[in-house]
């Protein structure tokens, strides 16, 4: 099994969510959490864009043991040093530097050339090299990079000494078949590509974040970008919890990560809560319903054999159990189920009796809950 590396950027790209300012404390409280659950880098932020983010860095880079830290920088040498500054504390220490490479970024942000771009690259690679040894590369918008251009400068950089080199689908517009191509492209045309390691950032514009990080590492990406709940800019960027469990269930891939899943469900919770941002509850993984059960046929064959609808055991994502969720939609296994997990044991000869009560109250609300079976028990005491 090869190592995926798991580069969470929660502290840096999730941040730039809209409305959801953490304060350096809570970052500090989420470093801890990340490291625990297992993340070998942590962006902790963009140390030039504001003296909070270079203290929370820097503060980070105080507290992390194991995990890589890292700052981000754009292609220019004051973000580099101060980069450097932020991380002087940290045990491993990593400058993220880089610039857009695609002809929309060139000619239209950067107001450039081709020739240039490369120059700005190497330069400064070269320079985050003076300060630190683990420097990694950004191609702004390599999703729409052209692929010649593209091994161009990631060949161009890796001769200077870049350590991973990421390929970002900024915009979120690849199609999975073209991200992994993309990769597959670079792994096969770049000298020396082998000396650095090739890392995803994927963004999920179109809902393609998690499906594009996948196969880059089918196609030779060992390190993914991701958030947990996979917040940030925009629609967000591929999710932790999701593309881990996808590695995790996909023996055949052949990779795994460093990551303890039973720690996914606590940090979502701690995520979620600090940023005052709700999960979805239908999300992958995390979602309040990724193990809710609230149809007939689903929950009898849960209730007979849990694999039947579920490809995830709960307790490997740290939930203590599936849920059978009383519904109009529910059947008489479901309801016998609940009763006995609160002590009613129904008679085979009152079971329609106690069904025909249950829908009553069933159609009358979205869930039936425990509170409800004790009053149809109460009111029909010979049913157990
Ligand atoms: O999406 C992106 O291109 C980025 C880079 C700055 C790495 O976040
Ligand atoms: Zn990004």
């Amino acid at each position: 099994m090869e190592h995926v590396a798991i580069f969470d950027t929660t502290l840096r790209d999730g941040e730039q969510v809209p409305g959801c300012k953490l304060n350096q404390s809570e970052k500090i409280e989420i470093a801890l959490a990340l490291e625990k659950l297992g993340v070998d880098v942590i962006e902790a932020g963009f140390p030039i864009s504001s003296p909070g983010d270079f203290t929370s860095v820097n503060e980070i880079s105080k507290v992390i043991k194991n995990a890589t830290i890292c700052g981000l920088t754009r292609a220019v040498k004051k973000d580099i040093e101060v980069a450097a500054e932020a991380l002087i504390p940290a045990v491993r220490p990593r400058i993220h530097t880089g610039i857009g490479t695609s002809d929309s970024h060139i000619f239209h942000k950067l107001r450039s050339s081709r020739e240039d771009i490369i120059e700005r690259a190497v330069s400064a690679v070269k320079y985050a090299k003076r300060f630190v040894e683990d420097v990694e590369f950004y191609a702004e918008d390599a999703g729409r990079t052209d692929n010649e251009f593209l091994a161009r400068v990631v060949e161009e950089v890796i001769k200077v000494g870049a350590t991973v080199v990421n390929i970002p689908d900024t915009t979120g517009y690849c199609l999975p078949e073209q991200y992994g191509a993309k990769i597959k492209y670079l792994m096969e045309n770049v000298n020396g590509i082998h000396k650095a390691t090739i890392s995803t950032h994927c963004h999920n514009d179109l809902g393609l974040a998690t499906a594009n990080s996948i196969a880059g590492v089918q196609y030779g990406a060992r390190q993914i970008e991701c958030t947990i709940n996979g917040i940030g800019e925009r629609a967000g960027n591929a999710s932790l919890e999701e593309v881990v469990m996808i590695m995790r269930q996909h023996r055949d891939m052949n990779v795994q990560t460093g990551i303890d899943s039973r720690e996914l469900t606590g940090l979502s919770n701690l995520v979620s809560n600090r940023m005052k941002m709700p999960v979805q509850a239908n999300k992958a993984i995390v979602g309040a319903n990724a193990f809710a059960h609230s149809s007939g046929i689903h929950q009898d064959g849960v209730i007979k054999s849990r694999e039947t609808y579920e490809i995830i055991d709960p307790a490997e994502v740290g939930v203590d159990q599936s849920q059978i969720v009383l519904t109009a939609r529910s059947g008489r296994a479901a309801l016998k189920y609940r009763a006995s997990k609160l002590g009613y044991q129904v008679r085979h000869d009152m079971l329609e009796e106690v069904y025909r009560k249950f829908l009553n109250v069933a159609d009358q609300k979205k869930e039936v809950v425990d509170a409800d079976l004790h009053t149809i028990f109460a009111e029909t005491p010979a049913a157990v």
